[in-house]
């Protein structure tokens, strides 16, 4: 449609422009320039699936000393390993709306990820944005707004990579469904359709918040956009990424997402993984780069320039993250939990060896879980103080989720199932749980007078009396595509946004018999609570969201009052499904490319709900805590006078130049005795197939480049300038400060939310408040007060303007307002730019 931008984009930038990256850009190019081609072309690509210990392990350049990388998941902890932390995922982090343990797990995350050896962490996810309430995967993001999950993702981004490690942000870009995602023999992967203002303004909104931060790899997603595969898409990899967002790093696939050689060169790709050709994978070991590429430089079809901007880009971020000095190599296997086993298990007959070393690398990562699960902790409901509970309180507590899995906590490869205390949800999102301290361990260690009914229908034999207390837990899951669980392929098709294993019938057979009820969810995302919500014994509902190993203690902690809770929902929960726009229902199967197109626009999750008016059940950012708070004194301050479009971008730095000339075809020549594994990737040659290749180079065959094809560097869009954009976007325009006290009489923690309204009468429609700021108050005593600072950016109050492809102020002198409060739909202040009070 008209508007739905793939324009080509060629060439692709060169990285290193950017001060902040130049040192490790000199470093790069001292030995890019000293590379082979083999070496280079080596390191590009993966050397196949299960061809290492790692999920991704690239090609190696020993002799200019630099090793294989070692690339794994996931965003919340190393999967398929040992002595590892389960950290609670995204969506539950995207829940505590607190920027500190945000950071925090990140450090975390990437300390473990370092001590296991890992140079690249698969992390963390910013895209699905959460579109879909049905989507598999929303959960490995932190919430359905832009910037929620800019925040996320961004303060995880910094906190993996102050250790050392390269951190991923994933998956570019509307990547919102899980069926149908990858290109097949039979049928493209499904195109997400938007238009340009959309892209902008909500789904890259967090990518370039995490480029900003100064990400060192981008992991481009399965899907294609407006027709074209992201993984060969030069609008979204030359143009978005590297020009207008100013990335640095280098681009990857995801695994099997590269479907062609020179096209996704030319696009922008670096980095092919896990290297194979993505039809083939297991049987031929075949490549589209490697060897390909060698022949692709040899023969003129792919231009050197563009093979030794991605290596610098590559071997630019192994030294931007320090990993030149003492950097430890991978001490476990993702194949296997055995000691020894094969060293390539993608070859028949492999080498053994020593693969896992059981290091642990949890330290004390598990208090900044347990943390993060308790304050992520969403009250939505509590009628006459139920909770917090008294210690004495007789308990009966309902539903298999209470308890580990009867199977085994890691029973499941990559959690697939939904079986037991739900800690997250199922792929390679997960990691495996090194244990589970479940609600039911929370309770004996705390001692509660409790009795168990570890069943999913209502029991006959619990004895109801009147007062008792009874606490139900109930669940719904989701995850990857490559896993279906009780008939979801990853996407919510057949639980729909109800709860599964007949929770609703649970729950009102225990209404039906108690009068004082608690409803604690485990859940991916949104479920409808309309069976039983309003039910006069259904006394408190609580989100745990997706816990991880610590869901049992965090849970007493809030259960009994050491704390109030102080999670707010990262997601709108709805009364009814049909109070979505259709269009971000999921899409079925279709003849040819399955289309999947946005027509909502910016109107998604409150956005959505807020236009049409319609009451959600639950609002974006609710929850309730023990206590109360008033917000008072909101001061705004001018900061940046604001002009309607921002002022100009700076210019590009210098990057790295090398020789333009084809290399000679011996630098792609097979070792002599070189002793090779059946199927491995490799990037060599034999002696005939190089030479020819460089004869062809010199022949009248040219390749075809893409129309309008240049090799002419570009000085980049009005947009950019630097990493995540035009640095002015992020001026300051104004700061805002709010006192917030404590008025009741338990401690508690509160959130503060900042949306912006946009002037009325501008000739953009635009979502009556979005969120652009948040911050969480230490935990405050009755009557205690404190004084939070936030702050609006220029961008914040700007708007993607499709024709002169910049962010402008649609009006400058127009009265915004700024909203602030404890939930989208309890906004208590409202400051004002115009007065400036
Ligand atoms: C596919 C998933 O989409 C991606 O998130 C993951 O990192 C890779 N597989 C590697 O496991």
């Amino acid at each position: 449609p008209a508007g739905y931008v793939a324009a080509p984009y060629y060439p692709a930038p060169h990285g290193g422009w950017t001060s902040d990256w130049s040192e490790s850009y000199r470093k790069a190019s001292l030995l890019v320039q000293n590379m082979t081609l083999a070496e280079k072309t080596n390191i590009t690509a993966g050397t196949g699936i299960y061809m290492g210990r790692c999920v991704g392990n690239t090609g190696s350049a020993l002799r200019v000393g630099i090793p294989q990388l070692c690339l794994q998941d996931g965003p919340l902890g190393v999967r398929n390993t040992d002595h590892n932390t389960a950290f609670p995922p995204g969506i539950t982090t995207g829940a505590t709306w607190d920027k500190d343990l945000m950071h925090a797990r990140g450090v975390a995350l990437g300390e473990e990820f370092r001590g296991k050896g890992i140079n690249v962490h698969l992390g963390p996810s910013v895209g699905p944005l959460g579109r879909k309430p049905r989507g598999g995967r929303n959960w490995e993001g932190f919430g359905a707004d832009p910037v929620l999950q800019g925040f996320g993702g961004a303060l995880t981004v910094e906190g993996v990579q102050s250790v050392g490690v390269i951190a991923t942000i994933k998956h570019f870009i509307a990547n919102e469904q899980e069926m149908y995602r990858m290109y097949n023999l039979v049928q493209p992967g499904i195109s997400s359709n938007l238009d340009d203002r959309t892209l902008h303004e909500l789904y890259l909104w967090p990518f370039a918040e995490g480029i900003r931060s100064g990400v060192g790899a981008v992991m481009i997603a399965y899907n294609a956009v407006n027709g074209s595969a992201c993984s060969q898409n030069s609008y979204l990899m030359n143009g978005i990424l590297k020009d207008e967002l100013g990335f640095q790093g280098f681009v990857m696939s995801d695994w099997l997402a590269q479907i062609s050689g020179v096209s996704s060169a030319l696009a922008g790709l670096d980095m092919t993984m896990p290297g194979d050709i993505h039809t083939v994978p297991l049987v031929l070991g075949e490549s589209y780069w490697m060897d390909e590429y060698s022949r692709a430089i040899l023969n003129g079809s792919t231009p050197v320039d563009r093979l030794n901007d991605a290596v610098t880009r590559i071997l630019a971020a192994y030294f931007q993250m320090g990993q030149d000095q003492n950097y430890p190599p991978p001490n476990f296997d993702t194949n296997t939990q055995d000691a020894e086993g094969p060293l390539y298990p993608g070859a028949l007959f492999s080498p053994t060896g020593v693969v896992n070393e059981f290091v642990d690398v949890q330290g004390n990562h598990a208090e900044v879980a347990r943390e993060i699960a308790r304050d992520a902790i969403t009250l939505l409901k509590n009628i006459n103080g139920t909770l917090p509970l008294s210690g004495n309180a007789t308990l009966k507590v309902f539903g298999t989720d209470a308890e580990k899995n009867p199977d085994g906590i890691n029973s499941c490869s990559d959690q697939g199932c939904n079986k037991g205390t739900l800690g997250m949800g199922w792929g390679s999102g997960s990691a495996r749980y090194p244990y589970m301290n479940s609600p039911i361990d929370g309770l004996n260690t705390r001692g509660a007078n409790y009795q168990f009914f570890n069943t999913d229908s209502f029991p006959s034999n619990s004895n109801p009396s009147p007062s008792d207390v009874a606490i139900v837990f109930v669940t719904a899951d989701s995850g990857e595509n490559y896993i279906t669980v009780e008939n979801n392929p990853g996407d919510r098709t057949s639980s729909n946004l109800n709860l599964w294993h007949n929770g609703d019938q649970l729950i009102k057979d225990v209404a039906a018999q108690y009068s004082n009820v608690i409803v604690i969810v485990h859940t991916v995302g949104p479920v409808l609570l309309e069976e039983w919500h309003d039910l006069p014994s259904v006394k408190a509902v609580l989100f745990a969201h997706l816990p991880g190993q610590e869901a049992g203690d965090s849970l007493m902690q809030v259960l009994f009052g050491d704390v109030s809770p102080s999670g707010h929902l990262p997601y709108t929960i709805p009364t009814s499904e049909d109070d979505y726009p259709e269009s971000v229902g999921l899409v079925y199967f279709e003849v040819g490319q399955p289309q999947d197109t946005f027509t909502e626009g910016l109107y998604i999750d409150y956005r959505h709900f807020n236009k049409a008016g319609i009451k959600p059940r639950y609002a974006f950012g609710h929850g309730l805590s023990y206590t109360s708070f008033s917000f008072s004194n909101a001061t705004i301050t001018p900061v940046t006078p604001l002009t309607a479009t921002p002022p100009t971008r700076p210019a590009k730095g210098e990057t790295p130049s090398y020789p333009t000339t084809i290399p000679p075809a011996s630098e792609a020549y097979w070792p002599d005795n070189f002793n090779r594994i059946w199927r491995y990737l490799y990037s060599w040659l034999d002696k005939s197939d190089a030479d020819a290749a460089a004869a062809a180079a010199n022949s009248s065959a040219t390749y075809p480049y893409p129309e309008g094809y240049s090799n002419e560097q570009k000085p980049g869009p009005p947009a950019g300038g630097a990493q995540g954009g035009n640095p002015a976007l992020f001026d300051v325009a104004y700061d805002v400060s709010v006192t917030i006290t404590n008025t009741g009489s338990r401690a508690g923690k509160a959130v503060a939310q900042l949306y912006v309204q946009f002037p009325s009468g501008i000739s953009f429609d635009t979502p009556v408040i979005q969120l652009r700021d948040f911050e969480k108050t230490a935990e405050l005593a009755a009557n205690q007060s404190q004084t939070v600072q936030m702050r609006v950016t220029r961008k914040d109050l700007s708007v993607w303007d499709v024709v002169s492809q910049n962010w402008i102020i649609p009006s400058v002198d127009g009265e915004y307002g700024i909203w602030i409060g404890e939930s989208s739909d309890t906004l208590a202040l409202k400051c004002s730019t115009a007065s400036g009070s």
